[in-house]
């Protein structure tokens, strides 16, 4: 089976194949590509309507062998991981494949040893350091599903998670750097764990030097642990459908979703995928800026390239640090190849002087990648022009937590870009457009986007609630999957992603949903209710905008921006604080009491003539008065 696309004829063919028979189509990529204890019985089980959906049943694997073992024959010294730290002038670490094999070894006993077996959950907790990876794959070593935890989340939404999967053991460190900023995990840590007394352990990697306290009977540091834990552990036997691991994502309402992911499918589809979409061939040196706390992280920087037997750079720091030209300082200083990152990032550099760009040299790049939000047209042309020097191919993926891995995006060098779309599904993704009414849409036309069939690496499940995941996904439109995203397919059949159609915002790529804020706002003493909806950003993409109505007349609103944010970045963290506040005495409502944000999103946006039909609200009348606040605010 070709496994590596490397023309139009041979995507073509793929598509074909996929098209025609995808069980065929991925029974043939996986068995010739990876090491399984014991092949499937059966490639594909799926019925949407409960959901449930199975790759590879009855198949054996453990997905570390894949990434580490097999590669110890031929690429032992070969450099899995560049770990680059936040101050440029600390030392650069290169992790070889077998050095990579070895902590993770050593990790895995570790953590059997302090109780964990196949099965549990594990939180972890970690700055961008090569012990995320490692611990990351030492739990995949024994079977045990990882939790990562973005390391900007706060102690309340770190509780949240922790409780939702009911995780035994937290790995977290005694801080972590990020640009000129100390980050404080210990402490952060031990609040969220004042509510969760499941779990029993936290294990602490040394990385700041920050004075902490560790709790008897709890807290430990690892290092002594490590140093005499065997380098020899054996990988636990999985089924191709055991839990891999659970991510969160937020959702349009109610609590985070824990999207759980299993071994197999997700093996399979996000190395083919890393193969394809970044066409990496040996000595190329591979960067995503993503963190490890994301999706892009666990299947761009661990899972994909380790697979493929790449090179891929962590990165511990910030763009801005020391100043805006780091990350091209990076791609210099490691010749990166691929370079991978967000929409946000590519504008906010485009901000700064060009002469921080073409100091560098970046001769060295041949692909350049985005993802997570749309990105826009001088974003793209800037990216494409002054990274790429006018001639290298930008891929802009599009994908989500719950696909695993990047469904739509243009094949480097093989399918030509357009600005602004995404453009064509990878092989045996089956894209459709529905309409309102649930008509699958033919040739150009705009709709929500769906996807028809199963694929390897997709959720098989929200932890510990499955009818949300069925509620969420598969009921909008029976038969298939609801992305929650809109899109408009061109006559060539290219796909341009429009943006969220639920009340999730994406801010600087990050997903927020509207109902935390509004709890976390709704807390405030002097604030009764709120809505919060996103509004167009130069850098953001979209920023968060609150309107909030006071317990009374008498709110001193001059300090109530700040003092919500204080709020909000106690109960989810800094990257859901709001950019503007609008005080009103009314919020718009339908009759059934449902607050219609389509009204508050165009206010926020500055257009306010053009509200469509608000006759049956059942409180027309503060619709003129948020208006006048919105222009008195400006
Ligand atoms: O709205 C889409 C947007 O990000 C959402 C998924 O967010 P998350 O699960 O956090 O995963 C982000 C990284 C894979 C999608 O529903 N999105 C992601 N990539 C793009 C995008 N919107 C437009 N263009 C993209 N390339």
């Amino acid at each position: 089976m070709n496994y590596h696309i490397q023309s139009y004829q041979q995507y073509e063919k793929a598509r074909q194949e996929a098209q025609l028979n995808p069980e065929l189509f991925w029974d043939k990529i996986a068995q010739d590509n990876f090491i399984w204890k014991k092949p499937w019985h059966t490639t594909l089980n799926y019925d949407f309507s409960k959901p449930e959906v199975k790759w590879f049943e009855g198949g054996q694997l453990n997905i570390t062998e894949n990434c580490l073992d097999r590669h110890l024959k031929d690429r032992a010294q070969q450099t899995a991981i560049i770990f680059e730290p936040n101050d440029p002038h600390s030392k650069t670490e290169h992790l070889s494949y077998q050095d990579l094999h070895q902590r993770v070894c050593k990790f895995a006993n570790v953590l059997q040893s302090n109780g964990i077996e196949k099965g549990d959950r594990v939180c972890l907790y970690l700055p961008m350091i090569p012990e995320l990876a490692v611990a990351v794959l030492a739990c995949a070593r024994i079977g045990a599903i990882h939790s990562v935890v973005f390391a900007g989340f706060s102690a309340a939404a770190l509780a949240t998670r922790i409780i939702d999967c009911d995780a035994k053991l937290v790995i977290t460190s005694d801080g972590g750097f990020r640009g000129d900023k100390i980050l404080d995990l210990k402490t952060i840590v031990d609040r969220a764990l004042e509510d969760c007394a499941m779990v029993k352990t936290v294990l602490l990697v040394k990385r700041t030097g920050n004075r902490v306290v560790l709790k008897p009977n709890r807290d430990a540091w690892i290092q002594p642990q490590l140093d005499s834990a065997s380098v020899d552990c054996p990988a636990v036997v999985m089924e191709s459908e055991d839990p891999l691991f659970i991510l969160y994502t937020s959702g349009s309402t109610g609590q985070p979703k824990g999207m759980m992911h299993t071994t197999g499918g997700y093996m399979v589809y996000s190395a083919y995928t890393f193969k394809n979409y970044f066409q990496y061939t040996e000595g190329d040196v591979y960067w995503c800026t993503a963190d490890i706390g994301w999706i892009t992280g666990h299947s761009y920087i661990v899972y994909g390239p380790l697979l493929n037997g790449a090179t891929t750079v962590m990165f511990e720091g910030v763009p801005s640090y020391p100043d805006f030209g780091r990350f091209w300082d990076i791609v210099q200083k490691h010749r990166v190849t691929q370079f991978y990152t967000a929409p946000t990032a590519i504008r906010t550099l485009a901000k700064q002087p060009l002469s921080l760009v073409t100091s560098r040299d970046l001769s060295s790049l041949k692909v350049l990648g985005t993802v997570g939000e749309p990105i826009n047209e001088d974003a793209w042309h800037w990216y494409h022009e002054h990274i790429g020097g006018g001639k290298i191919p930008v891929i802009d993926t599009w994908w989500q937590t719950e696909t695993g891995g990047i469904m739509i995006a243009n094949l480097p060098g093989i399918i030509e870009a357009k600005p602004t779309f995404a453009t064509k599904p990878m092989p045996g993704i089956q894209v459709v457009l529905k309409s309102e009414d649930g008509q699958t849409l033919e040739g150009s036309a705009a709709g929500s986007l769906c996807i028809d069939f199963p694929w390897p690496s997709m959720a098989r499940t929200i932890w510990g609630n499955h009818n949300r995941f069925r509620d969420t996904y598969f009921s909008t439109f029976q038969g298939c999957y609801f992305t929650g995203d809109g899109a408009i397919r061109d006559d060539h059949g290219n796909y341009r992603i429009t943006g969220r159609v639920d009340d999730v915002i994406i801010v600087s790529g990050h997903n927020l949903g509207t109902a935390p804020i509004e709890d976390a706002i709704n807390e405030h003493p002097q604030i009764a209710e709120s809505a919060v909806v996103g509004k167009p950003h130069d850098i953001k993409g979209q920023s968060l905008c609150g309107f909030v109505i006071p317990k009374n007349q008498s709110i001193d609103a001059s300090d109530l921006l700040s003092s919500v944010n204080r709020l909000i970045s106690e109960e989810i963290g800094p990257i859901a604080k709001l950019d503007q506040i609008l005080v009103v005495s009314g919020l718009p409502k339908t009759r059934s009491g449902k607050i219609m944000r389509r009204i508050l999103r165009k206010i926020a946006g500055g257009e306010t003539s053009n509200l469509g039909d608000i006759s049956t609200l059942l409180n027309p009348e503060v619709v003129d008065e948020i208006i006048q606040q919105f222009h008195q605010s400006k």
